[in-house]
């Protein structure tokens, strides 16, 4: 079985190398010392390098790992069902991009999350309460039955009814599509154009905001709270300091920090992709592995799209549509073009992940495609301008791909390998409050 290449051996040749350039300038820059000393010391620095090449060359040897070019090449002759050759071709693909496994999100120090905290916090998300009008929740747009999404193109604002998709043509309709929040807590950019920073930060938004959950004011929204003994319980036990339940500790700030400590719990670590990277070969269908050879490879997905998180946390614009027809329009949302006011930053959005991303469709910023497949499609026909839509700064690593239905197929297939396998039961039994969990239907 081929080894992944630990970082480990390539630190040891820099630590070597490194000594050995320090210890030649020190050798040189000094003037005191007699000559033979110089002498040895200079030996000293060669057999030094000497090592650092050797475990170089023997790191090398071992890790017996081609380049990404070479896999694809080889790729190209092996025949499609030969499931031996293209298990071993994956792993050669993730061990030539020296892809990682995930690791959970760290808390930041403001708050470390603790669990009485973010049992809160998961409390508070499902709780209309914090709505203007008590029928909203944050889980009206961001449902576990939809991905922590909402199946909609677009999401509908304060004053629709229901959840998820039932929220379709009950109230206004927001700018832009519903992410899902399943790890959000990666994310070093928050919503679509990036312009949100922390999720703290980010977590009073929406109820303030008048087309989402249009709660007029804080001193009622904190009033509403302290009236419940059990968010007074509760909130002590999750921030206080051996203070009294008597609803102190309910502020704003807290009832931000609660409810980023529950969204950090959101997270997605365990699919089909990341059990096979931790070795296990039945994990991937052969028509996954074909697949993932396409992202990483003919498709260039993972430019972008990049291991473990799949995404790179940058911005991008790649010429998303204002309808899924071949020959429709530009979208005309700015994204980050708006955000610092540069006609060249139009149309850039962020990187979404690509985790768990089979059940969260409709897909882009604007929900134009409806399925992965005319995702595929899109990507195939090199973008926006492939498609003969003009964008000038749409990103070089989006243009024709030309890969056959087949390829498509595979990919599709692999992106279904990003599925969470083990969803947690998010959905509170009750609330606080007594109102429905998740919002009026
Ligand atoms: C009416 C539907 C709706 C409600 C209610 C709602 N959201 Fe959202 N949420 C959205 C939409 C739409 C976006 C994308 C906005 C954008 O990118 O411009 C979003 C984006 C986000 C993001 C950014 C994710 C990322 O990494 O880009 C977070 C975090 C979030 N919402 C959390 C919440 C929380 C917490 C609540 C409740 C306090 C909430 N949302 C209530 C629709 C909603
Ligand atoms: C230049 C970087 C880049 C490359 C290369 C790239 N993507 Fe994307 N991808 C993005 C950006 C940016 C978005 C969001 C665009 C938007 O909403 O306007 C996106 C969105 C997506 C979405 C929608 C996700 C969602 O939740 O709505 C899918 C699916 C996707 N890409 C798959 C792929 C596949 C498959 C490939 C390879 C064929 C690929 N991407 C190549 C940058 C890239």
């Amino acid at each position: 079985m081929l080894v992944l290449p630990t970082e480990m051996n390539v630190l040891k040749v820099h630590r070597i190398e490194g000594t050995a350039t320090y210890l030649t300038k020190v050798i040189m820059m000094s003037n005191r010392g007699s000559r033979l000393l110089k002498l040895f010391a200079i030996a000293a620095c060669a057999v030094l390098a000497a090592t650092g090449f050797w475990t170089y060359q023997r790191y090398q040897a071992r890790s017996n790992t081609p380049l990404l070019d070479e896999v694809i090449e080889r790729a190209k002759h092996t025949s499609l069902d030969d499931r031996q050759a293209w298990l071993q071709l994956a792993r050669q693909a993730l061990a030539a991009e020296h892809v990682q496994p995930i690791a959970p999100p760290s808390d930041p120090v403001n708050n470390r999350g603790n669990t009485p905290r973010a049992e809160l916090g998961r409390l508070l998300f499902f709780d209309p309460i914090l709505s203007g009008d008590r029928r909203t929740s944050c889980a009206s747009c961001h449902h576990p039955d939809y991905g922590m999404a909402d199946g909609l193109r677009r999401a509908v604002g304060a004053g629709g009814r229901g959840i998820g998709p039932a929220r379709a043509g009950t109230g206004p309709e927001l700018q832009r599509n519903t992410p899902s929040l399943f790890n959000a807590a990666y994310n070093n950019l928050h919503f679509w154009d990036g312009s949100a920073g922390t999720l703290e930060e980010q977590a009073l938004a929406p109820i303030f905001a008048e087309n989402e959950m249009n709660q007029s004011s804080a001193v009622e929204l904190i009033r509403r709270l302290r009236a419940i003994p059990e968010y007074r319980e509760r909130f002590a036990a999750g921030f206080g300091f051996e203070t009294p339940p008597d609803g102190r500790d309910i502020t704003l700030p807290n009832i931000a920090r609660a409810i980023a400590a529950f969204e950090r719990k959101l997270t997605l670590m365990e699919t089909n992709y990341d059990r096979f990277v931790a070795g296990r070969d039945d994990q991937l269908t052969t028509e996954q592995t074909r697949g993932l050879l396409v992202f990483f490879g003919a498709g260039q997905c993972a430019a972008c799209h990049t291991p473990p998180l799949f995404h790179d946390g940058g911005l991008s614009a790649i010429g998303v549509p204002a309808s899924a027809e071949k020959g429709a329009p530009l979208d005309t949302d700015p994204g980050f073009g708006a955000i610092i006011h540069r006609a060249d930053s139009f149309g850039m959005f962020k990187t979404p992940t690509l985790r768990n991303v089979s059940r969260t469709a409709p897909y882009m910023h604007n929900g134009v495609f409806a399925t992965l497949e005319e995702v595929v499609d899109f990507y195939n026909d090199g973008g926006g301008r492939g498609r003969g839509l003009k964008v000038p700064n749409q990103d070089f690593k989006v243009s024709k791909l030309n890969l056959t239905d087949q390829q498509k197929r595979d990919l599709v297939s692999f992106l279904k390998a990003l599925d969470d396998l083990i969803p947690a039961p998010l959905l509170p039994a009750s609330l606080p409050s007594g109102l429905p969990v998740g919002g009026s239907r």
